[in-house]
């Protein structure tokens, strides 16, 4: 009995992969590695494909015989689904709603989804419980919803499905055999370790005349194998017998702008430099989470604290300049 990870050579979906491991499941990863690093697939067999390709995932699930299904693969800049709406509707709900078709007549039944704290948009109020109402900014958190959707529609009630709403995933694995590649991102923390590591990179800040303590945004950073461990608990719960659910994945506490740049300071011993430039739009004042489900009914609170994420990113991006390369 095999578990497949789709898009696991990817940065949440290879640290998951490594916890997967280590609960002595065996692993197979589907990744096409248009943005994955084969490099970060450790100890799973890794198939170059795509998860629309119906024949190649009933193959992996036949030769595999997948029992639960873990699910990444799908383009996740915010910035880019607006300017390529149809590319991120097609890959992340289409190709989704093609896997799940193959999955169900291959009679997998147990998928762990990869969803986002986006879906809330601007909440009204924090900490953001998951009653809190969806309010989609982006083609991207709309085509996590819209799979949200999906896998508690009646039509796909042969799968049972736990949608996780992540926070703001970041550092390294704690052993720094993997980690982010900061060309692929364009989220805080990567961009503070580049600051801090790339002389010829500038860092801005996106405003600091926000309604907060220090003017800066608020949000709720979660380490990556906190998250990646998030994945076992749901995959467990599902196993014995869970029903469909979505829940919040974070810390609780709310980090702003400025905090985390502090800590970075603290951690790499010297400033981060920087500049304060205009807002960024889109961008909610202050979003973190209401933690209770997933303590509750998955068992699972995050261990990580906020130096311990900037201490293993900046661990890793200072040995991995290169990220994989
Ligand atoms: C965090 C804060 C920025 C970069 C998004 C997606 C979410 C998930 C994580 C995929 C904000 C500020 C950032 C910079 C800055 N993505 N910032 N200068 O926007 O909270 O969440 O990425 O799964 O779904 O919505 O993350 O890291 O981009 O921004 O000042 O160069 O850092 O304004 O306040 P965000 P982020």
């Amino acid at each position: 009995m095999t578990t497949l990870v789709t898009g696991g050579a990817g940065y949440i979906g290879a640290h998951t992969v490594r916890a997967l491991r280590q609960t002595s499941r065996d692993v197979v990863v589907l990744d096409t590695l248009e943005r994955g690093n084969k490099e970060a697939v450790i100890d799973a067999d890794l198939v170059v494909g795509d998860i629309a390709d119906k024949n190649l995932v009933a193959e992996i699930c036949h030769k595999y015989k997948i029992t639960e299904v873990v699910h990444f693969a799908a383009y996740k800049a915010v910035g880019e689904s607006m300017t390529q709406p149809k590319m991120y509707w097609q890959n992340n709900v289409d190709g989704t709603v093609a896997l799940l078709d193959t999955l169900i007549e291959h009679g997998v039944d147990r998928f762990v989804f990869s969803s986002s704290a986006a879906v809330y948009g601007t909440p009204k109020s924090v900490p953001v419980t998951e009653n809190e109402p969806t309010m989609p900014e982006s083609v991207y958190a709309e085509t996590k919803l819209a799979v949200e959707n999906i896998l508690s529609s009646p039509e796909r009630s042969a799968i049972k499905s736990v949608s996780l709403r992540y926070f703001n995933a970041a550092g390294a694995s704690s052993d720094n055999e993997i980690g982010e590649d900061w060309l692929a991102s364009q989220n805080l923390v990567p961009r503070v370790m580049r600051a801090l590591l790339d002389q010829a990179f500038h860092f801005e800040v996106f405003g600091d005349d926000y309604p907060t303590r220090d003017g800066t945004c608020i949000r709720d950073y979660i380490h990556v194998e906190d998250l990646a461990l998030a994945h076992i608990k749901a995959l467990d719960y599902l196993e014995h017998g869970g029903k469909t659910m979505i829940c919040n994945v974070g810390t609780g506490e709310g980090t702003s702008v400025k905090q985390l740049i502090e800590m970075a300071t603290k951690v790499a011993q010297r400033a981060v430099p920087y500049t304060i430039g205009a807002r960024r739009d889109g961008d909610p004042v202050s979003v973190y989470a209401d933690t209770r489900l997933a303590n509750g009914v998955l068992d699972w609170r995050a261990t990580h604290d906020l130096q311990s994420i900037i201490e293993s990113a900046f661990n890793w991006h200072r040995t991995h300049l290169t990220g994989y390369r």
